[in-house]
């Protein structure tokens, strides 16, 4: 299948990342390289890109999309461990860092994925097959009824949570959930019908709920934000995309808290802390995407852009 995904808020994540020529730019989240072209065109031959990305299929379509040489390093992994990978690609410091969230359009359309509640598949839901020990069929065979109500609460914000576990845990002690089409019809019968007839696909919220789940990723996030500000140079900009709101909660506490000073109690005469502010949030609100963007694309609807640039 060819590789297709449209990058969202192109133009201002570029000029929010103020690229110039020789810039070193890492793009976390590499997916076709839809962004990853771009700056690559805009840092010119003597800037460097590193892509990242955990999944194989992403890395071979970008490999296809970049310009290929000594100043465009690909690493396959996780962004959670930017150290290690920025370590080993003999990194110094970085001038920018991109993180556009969440699973492109191909992988919601590889259907053995089980990403997607619109085709039947396995319940896989890994977004790095080689090195997730759990899927998404595991965590609905293994967790507490509590247990997947928070998840499902939490992840999914589903109102419905706490009824579509004790659904699960009822359809599980009669035979294993195999496939995203069993799950479906077990969140559809959990769900009231009159709660089920306006808004959308009543699956949606539990299906992001053990993506996030099965692939860690609220953790991954927050860690992966932390590192990437301990890499960026004086000036380096770090932009981050964000789909969901726990996503954006996520990005918008680690920017507060960093671009905080002293947090000593105001009574205290002389600062015992020693905390001085690492960033500098260069978006107060975040930026989200025009009408006619929305219009082009329909995935980049819940968008929204955070920078911050390193004091
Ligand atoms: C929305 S897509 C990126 C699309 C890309 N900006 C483009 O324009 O083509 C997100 C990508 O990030 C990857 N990804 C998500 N979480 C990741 C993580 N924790 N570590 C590494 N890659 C991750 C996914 O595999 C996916 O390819």
């Amino acid at each position: 299948m060819e590789y297709r995904h449209t990058p969202v808020l192109l133009a201002e994540v570029t000029q929010q990342l103020s690229l110039q020529p020789g810039s070193i730019i890492v793009d976390c989240t590499l997916g076709g390289a839809g962004h990853a072209k771009r700056i690559q065109d805009l840092i010119g031959p003597t800037g460097t890109l590193v892509g990242i990305d955990q999944d194989d299929t992403a890395l071979d379509a970008a490999s296809n999309t970049l310009r290929l040489g000594q100043q465009t390093i690909l690493l396959k992994g996780n962004f959670g461990e930017i150290d290690r990978l920025l370590t080993e690609a003999g990194l110094v410091s970085v001038d920018g860092f991109l993180f556009d969230l969440g699973v492109s359009s191909p992988q919601l359309d590889f259907p053995e994925r089980g990403f997607s509640y619109k085709v039947d598949n396995p319940l896989d839901m890994r977004m790095d097959p080689s090195n997730a020990p759990m899927t998404a069929r595991d965590v609905l065979a293994e967790y507490s009824e509590s247990e997947l109500t928070r998840v499902i609460r939490d992840f999914g914000e589903e109102r419905w949570a706490s009824r579509i576990a004790e659904f699960i845990v009822a359809a599980r002690a009669r035979r294993p959930i195999e496939t995203t089409f069993e799950l479906v019809e077990i969140i559809k019968d959990a769900i009231p019908a009159s709660a089920r007839r306006s808004g959308p696909h009543p699956a949606r919220k539990t299906f992001q709920a053990l993506r996030i789940e099965v692939n860690h990723e609220m953790e991954v996030l927050e860690r992966g934000l932390r590192a990437a500000v301990r890499w960026l140079g004086p000036g380096g900009r770090i932009a981050v995309i964000s789909y969901h709101s726990l996503e954006d909660r996520i990005v918008k506490n680690v920017f507060s808290e960093l671009s905080r000073g002293c947090d000593c109690p105001p009574d205290l005469p002389v600062c015992a802390c020693g905390k001085k502010p690492v960033l500098h949030v260069v978006t107060r609100k975040a930026v989200i995407p025009t009408a006619d963007e929305i219009e082009r694309n329909l995935r980049a609807r819940s968008a929204k852009l955070r920078v911050a640039e390193r004091v």
